[in-house]
């Protein structure tokens, strides 16, 4: 049940090439039933990529669909004009490529398509996969890396079935303003998963990949673990939790001491839906303890707010209408012009009743306040993507580090990915003055 590692080919000049071929595939989810579905270089989702800070990759995409796709790197702070957005189209049977420098925290970051209003479709279908990005300190901080063994990537989703055990992705006016949520759930594209793990200290690296559902992710015995990084960083310190909420977008990555467990078995679940989401079984071994660090990173790039310059959004959802700042996405409008090297205070305001993951492209965030206070702990680190409650405030430095022009510009949407179709997102353009 974990996602292979697609291996680089090397280019002579040291580039790290990956072929990403988008396609058809079936699946037998329930059983007796084949369920059409899209995947990366498989059937249903994608590998992962494992890459590292000041890393030169080049990414193929090749799209073997029966319709257009475009694929977007979630967390990359690269260009726009790298980027894959609803301003692009790899139409079928044809291929885009595309080839950048990684400078960045370590992270854990994922792609999925980004068509324009067929985003949550497609992504339901099943494209989407992990990037894993290193850097000199996260790799030095002593954490499990042994990939699918201490270190076990999670993508969490919900799929709902039709009479025929396909996907039903219908859209209803009561999805397209709940978001599509189903009652399969799936972890890494596996119904019913089961995992085994030694007696010692366990890191499970989180990514929502859900269309709507928001999670709040406790094990069976209300088990204490520790968050050490979240969408765009590590954090400060580990947190002590027993709850952690993920909503659509957003990553997490905690460490779990199982050492107590050693031939027992012990349930991952979403305390929201009251569902079990992954059997662990813990080997009958000799545990191991392994000590937390206690610090693991510090923040200082967004302490200082270089421009005085603010922005505000309102998420508009009702009955009527949804969008931010009371427009729906226009390919042809850009919302946003900002300069490229500032930070600038982003507030965005949820008056409605539904809550919604803002995400911004291309960068990442500090969150400064919720509703005037401080933010949750575990969100001490850099985001790019953040939840906002009903009528909830919330403040953000934004550092704005590359260029994204007329052509190719970022996105910042709802990443409820019926909103996002339906038009709560915006275009901005990073620019030298
Ligand atoms: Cu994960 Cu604009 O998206
Ligand atoms: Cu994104
Ligand atoms: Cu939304």
């Amino acid at each position: 049940m974990i996602p292979p590692i697609l291996e680089a080919k090397i280019l002579k000049d040291g580039v790290k090439s990956y072929d990403l071929n988008v396609q058809e595939g079936k699946v037998e989810f329930l059983k007796g039933f084949k369920t059409n579905t899209y995947g990366i270089n498989g059937d249903f989702l994608g590998p992962t990529l494992k890459v590292q800070k000041n890393d030169t990759i080049k990414i193929n995409v090749n799209n073997s669909l029966r319709e257009e796709t475009v694929i977007h790197w979630h967390g990359l702070k690269i260009p726009g004009i790298n980027d894959g957005g609803p301003n692009r189209a790899v139409v079928s049977n044809s291929s885009w490529n595309t080839q950048f420098t990684l400078n960045q925290r370590a992270s854990l970051c994922w792609y999925h398509p980004h068509s324009h209003k067929t985003t949550g479709r497609q992504v339901y279908m099943g494209l989407a996969g992990l990037i894993m990005l290193e850097d000199q300190e996260s790799l030095s901080l002593n954490l499990p890396v042994d990939y699918g063994v201490d270190d076990i990537p999670l993508v969490l989703q919900d799929r709902r079935f039709d009479s025929k055990a396909q996907f039903l992705y219908a859209q209803t006016m009561h999805d397209s303003m709940m978001g599509v949520t189903g009652d399969v759930h799936l972890i890494n594209g596996v119904v019913d998963p089961y995992l085994e793990v030694k007696p010692t200290m366990i890191r499970l690296r989180l990514l929502n990949a859900a269309n709507a559902r928001i999670y709040s992710l406790v094990f069976s015995d209300n088990r204490f673990f520790y968050q050490i990084a979240g969408d765009s960083s590590l954090l400060p310190k580990p947190v002590k939790l027993k709850r952690l909420i993920l909503s659509p977008g957003e990553r997490a990555e905690i460490l779990v001491d199982f050492s107590s467990l050693s031939g027992q078995n012990i349930l991952l679940g979403d305390s929201l839906s009251n569902r079990a989401l992954l059997n662990i079984k813990v080997m009958t071994s000799k545990p191991k303890i392994l000590s937390l660090p206690q610090n693991l990173t510090v923040i200082d790039e967004y302490a200082q707010i270089n421009s005085p310059k603010r922005r505000e959004f309102t998420l508009d959802m009702n009955m009527m209408f949804m969008g931010i700042n009371g427009k729906k996405m226009n390919l042809n409008r850009i919302d946003e012009k900002i300069v490229m090297g500032d930070t600038e205070i982003w507030k965005i305001k949820n008056s409605g009743m539904h809550a919604h993951p803002f995400h911004i492209h291309g960068c990442s965030f500090k969150i400064l306040s919720r509703n005037g206070k401080n933010p949750y702990l575990n969100e001490a680190g850099l985001k790019d993507t953040v939840l906002i409650y009903s009528n909830e405030t919330v403040e953000l430095a934004v550092k704005f580090e590359h260029e994204a022009s007329i052509d190719y510009p970022y996105m910042y949407h709802c990443h409820i990915l019926e909103h996002e179709d339906a038009g709560m997102m915006g275009q901005f353009t990073v620019t030298k003055v």
